[in-house]
């Protein structure tokens, strides 16, 4: 068996970490060695009686700075040369399907959770190699948006989704949304199943979901249609 990936999350609230990934197909994957997601408690590598992890920013203004020294310390407690450390943070590059399908292929991801007004830019500078932002929002605390990381890429390690997961079908992995599904009832308050998905003819329903992902992506995400073209003809070297 392949080697399993192996996730340090560095934060401040462990804890908050802890009881999702317990509970989720993450506890699985770990029981069946696939992945295993430890947490670092940040504070652990301070060295004052109050287990300061944050200060008050040079040149004045609003809010605290987490301080380079544990950052550093817990990084490189962990961090061996083939690990990814990646920054948690809204200037990150958003966080997309295909990011998450380069990260199930790592083997050792240490994330950095930041928490008040970000991290002391040397974190940045020389310790960080990727940099990571859920959405184009605000959260007070990076160890949400690693929980959110975590869970899609850890999902995506072969093995840990079992019998219930083809993950190709699903949204964005095509660069589309998914189709609709339905499950019995064939026939539920005056709302039938569409009679394709009845017929047994594969080629017909295989027609039929493509459309209808087509047409969804259209109608909702038009943004996802223009990305893939692009992206299409990046890759066989088109230029106009
Ligand atoms: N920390 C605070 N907000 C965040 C976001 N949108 N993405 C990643 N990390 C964050």
């Amino acid at each position: 068996m392949s080697e399993p990936l192996e996730i340090d999350v560095i934060t401040i609230f462990p804890g908050m970490l802890r009881g999702f990934l317990d509970a989720s197909m993450l506890g699985r994957a770990a029981a069946n060695g696939l992945a295993v997601v430890r947490t670092i408690n940040l504070r652990d590598f301070t060295e004052d009686v109050h287990r300061t992890t944050d200060d008050r920013p040079y040149g004045g203004g609003p809010g605290m700075v987490m301080k380079p020294e544990p950052l550093f310390k817990a990084v490189e407690s962990v961090r061996r040369p083939e690990s990814r450390v990646v920054l948690m943070t809204p200037q990150g590059e958003p966080f997309t399907q295909r990011r998450a399908e380069s990260l199930s292929r790592k083997r050792h991801l240490i994330f950095v959770c930041g928490h008040y007004e970000g991290v002391d830019e040397r974190v940045r500078e020389s310790l960080i190699t990727d940099e990571i932002s859920i959405g184009d929002y605000v959260l007070t605390n990076g160890a949400l948006a690693a929980t959110v990381v975590v869970d899609a890429v850890v999902r995506l390690v072969p093995g840990v989704l079992g019998g219930e997961g083809a993950t190709e079908d699903e949204s964005f992995s095509q660069g589309l949304l998914e189709y609709p599904q339905y499950t019995r009832p064939t026939r539920f308050r005056g709302m039938d199943v569409p009679e394709i998905l009845k017929s047994g003819n594969h080629a017909e329903v295989d027609r039929w979901r493509r459309k209808q992902a087509a047409e969804r992506t259209r109608l909702r995400r038009p943004d996802l249609i223009t990305k893939d073209v692009q992206e299409r003809e990046n890759q066989h070297g088109c230029t106009g």
